[in-house]
């Protein structure tokens, strides 16, 4: 007789996210976040001033084709809005992605670590993960992950800023990849961090994808640089109309709400905020990781809202001791048993805590 789930959903490895409490229906003011890669900002007030206006019609369901927002994305983009598709945050879209790309014992060459939801997909698929170890900078390695590429490969998923490192790929590697995972292989560039990358120089994907004759698939967040990781909205641009109705087919009904998408356009066209939130997390990035190097930490290269760190003590030590101080940062087993930390930058407050508590675990 069947089991149920059936093996292949029993056998998905990837843990839940950990879950943290709200107290009274608000984020817990007492705990210090920095595990999580959410920003210390609220989202923009015109956001929260279009979410307000558009609960006022939640009774009625959201305009499924988004039409507000892929309006404003293919402005800023240049993708016309039938190569679009949207998700409930886009980790829904890197599930898509996967489901589009995958059957049963087809092969996935990733990086690792990496961030785990486009891996979970190729899973939910039945198709088989191939981890290419990170470069020593935490960036992908490219001609690693493109020597792992075999005639099973379907999938070449690349995160550039990564998570949980922070590296970004540079423009050759990209240009390599670009040209040499094969047409027969969907190419899946995950940009949750790109707009703190652009900032600071780093190399314009969608522009370099115009040089790929393969299939491509690139996804985007309003959790990070846009500060509504509370509201749920990611999307994904495509190399052609067949792949975004793909990726369409496999969204839930609805599967944005009014407020999410009113906040996510309204973010979208307000660029002095945007700008203000790359330049304070920039800022703060360099305040955390001049505080650490002098304790004896090791920062690896960050574009994104976070920093990596190797610690002087066992990261997971370091913690759990953290936590019982309510700072929650997130250790890694990376790039060997000691490991590191992956610490979000947040306020100053927050970074002034974690130093000092820091100062306090680490004393000789
Ligand atoms: C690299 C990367 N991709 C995707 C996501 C998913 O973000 P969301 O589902 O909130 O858009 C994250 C979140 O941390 C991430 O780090």
């Amino acid at each position: 007789m069947r089991g149920f789930p059936i093996e292949r959903i029993r056998a998905i490895t990837f843990p839940p996210p950990p879950s943290i409490a709200d107290v009274k229906g608000r984020a817990d003011a007492g705990l210090v976040r920095m595990n999580l890669n959410e920003s210390a900002r609220a989202p923009s007030p015109k956001a929260m001033e279009a979410a307000s206006l558009a609960l006022l019609d939640a009774n009625r369901y959201p305009d499924h084709e988004c039409r507000v927002l892929a309006a404003a994305i293919a402005a800023k983009t240049g993708v016309p809005v039938d190569r679009m598709s949207f998700g409930n945050g886009s980790g829904e879209v890197l599930v898509a992605a996967a489901m589009v790309s995958i059957e049963p014992g087809d092969e996935a060459v990733m990086p690792a670590p990496t961030f785990p939801t486009c891996g979970k997909g190729v899973q939910i698929a039945g198709g088989r993960i191939v981890n290419v170890p990170l470069k020593p900078d935490g960036s992908n390695d490219i001609p690693a992950m493109l020597a792992a590429v075999t005639e099973r490969t379907r999938l070449f998923y690349l995160c550039t800023p990564n998570n949980p490192t922070g590296g970004t790929i540079g423009s050759d590697d990209l240009r390599a990849a670009f040209k040499q995972v094969p047409d027969t292989c969907m190419l899946v560039v995950d940009e949750a961090y790109f707009e703190f990358a652009s900032v600071e120089g780093g190399p314009d994907v969608l522009a370099l994808l115009k040089e790929r004759n393969g299939p491509w698939i690139v996804t985007r967040s309003f959790s990070k640089a846009y500060c509504m990781a509370g509201l749920r909205v990611g999307y994904a641009l495509a190399s052609d109309r067949d792949i975004a109705y793909g990726l369409w087919q496999l969204r839930p009904n609805f599967n944005l709400g009014r407020p999410a998408l009113a906040a996510a356009a309204a973010a979208m066209h307000d660029e002095p905020y945007l700008q203000e939130t790359l330049r304070l997390t920039i800022t703060e990035r360099r305040r955390l990781s001049e505080a650490l190097i002098p304790m004896g930490f090791e920062a690896f290269p960050s574009f994104a809202n976070f920093l990596t760190l190797r610690a002087p003590l066992p990261a997971s030590e370091l913690g759990r001791e953290l936590e019982k101080k309510k700072i929650l940062v997130q250790p890694l087993v990376w790039p060997d048993e000691r490991g590191s930390l992956r610490i979000t930058v947040d306020s100053r407050e927050s970074t002034d805590r974690l130093v000092e508590a820091l100062a306090d675990l680490i004393k000789p």
